[in-house]
């Protein structure tokens, strides 16, 4: 027990000297103070480069400024929906003859720099993908041996966002390479989100990651295996991140985020009940909201899980604290997030009930407040955020001692938001 209490007082004497240490040398960009919002084209378009067979669906300008338009006439610009983003497959296979990165000249046939304006001229930013490697995952140029320059051409094309991918890379340079390309990026005078996906790598390598480096110098890094457009994979990553949360959760806050991949909602693999468990869950992970989706195609119901208003006010929670599985029971997994407003000192939360279940019919389940974590003895105010059955239990005040109810769709969610009250209202 006395072993316990001084290893206990040791972790959390090295937890605070972390915190103190992390606030005077994190990345210093002014950016992603919340976790960035926007879209991305690799889960739904990945490498499709066929304009001839597959015109409305190959990684061209065209499809760029689609989303554009899309995000800007489809309310999710106003949703809060910020970056449009090329992944992977946009190069050219050659450097030009001095060396420079270039757009494919048939896909973007105005170049990077007229896609930008574009994106720029509709409110929007303009978000790249690049490799820190020979070659990017799909085989185009990498940044090796170019960092600074590619850095550059980059600040020279009005990109307000780089995504940084390891494929074809040493493992053991990361720690080195990425931090220099940081510099570089810095030293353009552009602000520019700096995406890492270092820590993945390293992961699937069974290395011990350094999370402190990633906060000095990324706005936010990729932790994980991608995501694949199924449920099981979204339920690898909510197991992998919730067993991993001790560990990475203190490294998130205001300006470096971890990142559990994009959402996947609005495509072939997740249903709607599903789709409402990963949007609940990125809320509750503080995770960056890069949807990958067809605007063209997206049906209302998933847009509006992707628009939700009160979900997104959780995700974008000023205090920026990652939140956590808190336990799990019976097959539903219970997650919690503390925002603001904090009232006498206690958090509101929001809460998510994820079930894991597939037994028919919404699954009934409680579990008091103090269980959860809530011990506001003058209450809280709670709201469903997606407004679904909670039918007998129209709870609107609730203790710390009394139980909250939802009744979770199979493999669906019940996401509750608790606003901590100041005074026991009657
Ligand atoms: C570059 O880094 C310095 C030091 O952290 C910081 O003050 C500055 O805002 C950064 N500039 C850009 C453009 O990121
Ligand atoms: C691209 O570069 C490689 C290696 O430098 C060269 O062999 C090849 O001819 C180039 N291809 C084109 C189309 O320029
Ligand atoms: C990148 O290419 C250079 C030149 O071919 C080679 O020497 C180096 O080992 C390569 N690096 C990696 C990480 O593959
Ligand atoms: C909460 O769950 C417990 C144990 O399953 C049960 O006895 C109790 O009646 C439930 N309370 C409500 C309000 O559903």
């Amino acid at each position: 027990m006395e072993k316990f209490t001084s290893l206990t007082i040791l972790v959390l004497l090295i937890v605070n000297i972390g915190i103190l240490w992390k606030s005077c040398t994190a990345l210093n960009n002014g950016l992603a103070l919340t976790p960035p919002m926007g879209w991305m084209s690799w889960q739904r378009f990945r490498c499709i480069i066929d304009c001839d067979q597959f015109p409305d669906e190959c990684i061209s300008e065209k499809l760029f400024k689609t989303a554009v338009d899309y995000m800007v006439n489809d309310g999710y610009k106003d949703a809060g929906y910020e970056y449009v983003i090329i992944d992977d497959c946009w190069l050219e296979k050659n450097r030009t003859t001095d060396g420079k990165l270039q757009a494919d000249k048939k896909r973007f046939p105005n170049g990077m720099k007229h896609l930008s304006d574009y994106v720029h001229s509709k409110g929007l930013k303009f978000g790249i993908y690049e490799d820190y490697g020979n070659k990017t995952c799909e085989g185009y140029p990498g940044i090796l041996g170019h960092m600074k320059e590619d850095a550059e051409t980059f600040a020279s094309w009005g990109v307000d966002y780089v995504k940084l991918d390891g494929c074809y890379s040493d493992i053991w340079d990361m720690e080195t390479g990425y931090p220099e390309f940081g510099k570089y990026l810095n030293n353009t005078g552009r602000p520019i989100v700096y995406s890492c996906s270092w820590p993945a790598y390293q992961e699937y390598a069974g290395m011990k990651i350094n999370f402190q480096l990633l906060v000095n110098y990324c706005n936010l890094w990729r932790n994980y295996n991608d995501i694949q457009d199924s449920y099981s994979s979204l339920t690898d990553i909510m197991d992998y991140f919730a067993m991993k949360q001790d560990y990475w959760q203190q490294y998130a806050g205001p300006g470096h985020w971890n990142d559990p991949d994009m959402l996947i909602i609005g495509n072939f693999g997740l249903s709607y009940e599903q789709s409402k468990a990963q949007m609940a869950v990125w809320a509750i992970l503080a995770a960056p909201l890069l949807m990958s989706m067809d605007f063209r195609t997206i049906q209302p119901e998933y847009k509006a899980i992707l628009q939700n208003k009160n979900i997104i006010a959780v995700n974008q929670d000023k205090l920026g604290i990652q939140g956590r599985r808190v336990f799990k029971d019976k097959d539903i997994d219970i997650w919690a997030r503390p925002t603001e407003p904090i009232v006498n000192g206690y958090h509101s939360f929001a809460i998510a009930f994820i079930s894991r279940r597939s037994d028919g019919a919404p699954y009934k389940y409680n579990a008091t407040l103090k269980h959860i974590g809530l011990f506001n003895p003058a209450g809280y105010q709670i709201k469903d955020m997606y407004l679904n059955d909670v039918d007998e239990f129209k709870m609107t005040i609730l203790y710390p001692e009394l139980p909250l109810v939802a009744r979770i769709p199979p493999t669906g969610c019940v996401f509750f938001r608790a606003k901590s009250l100041a005074h026991t209202e009657l």
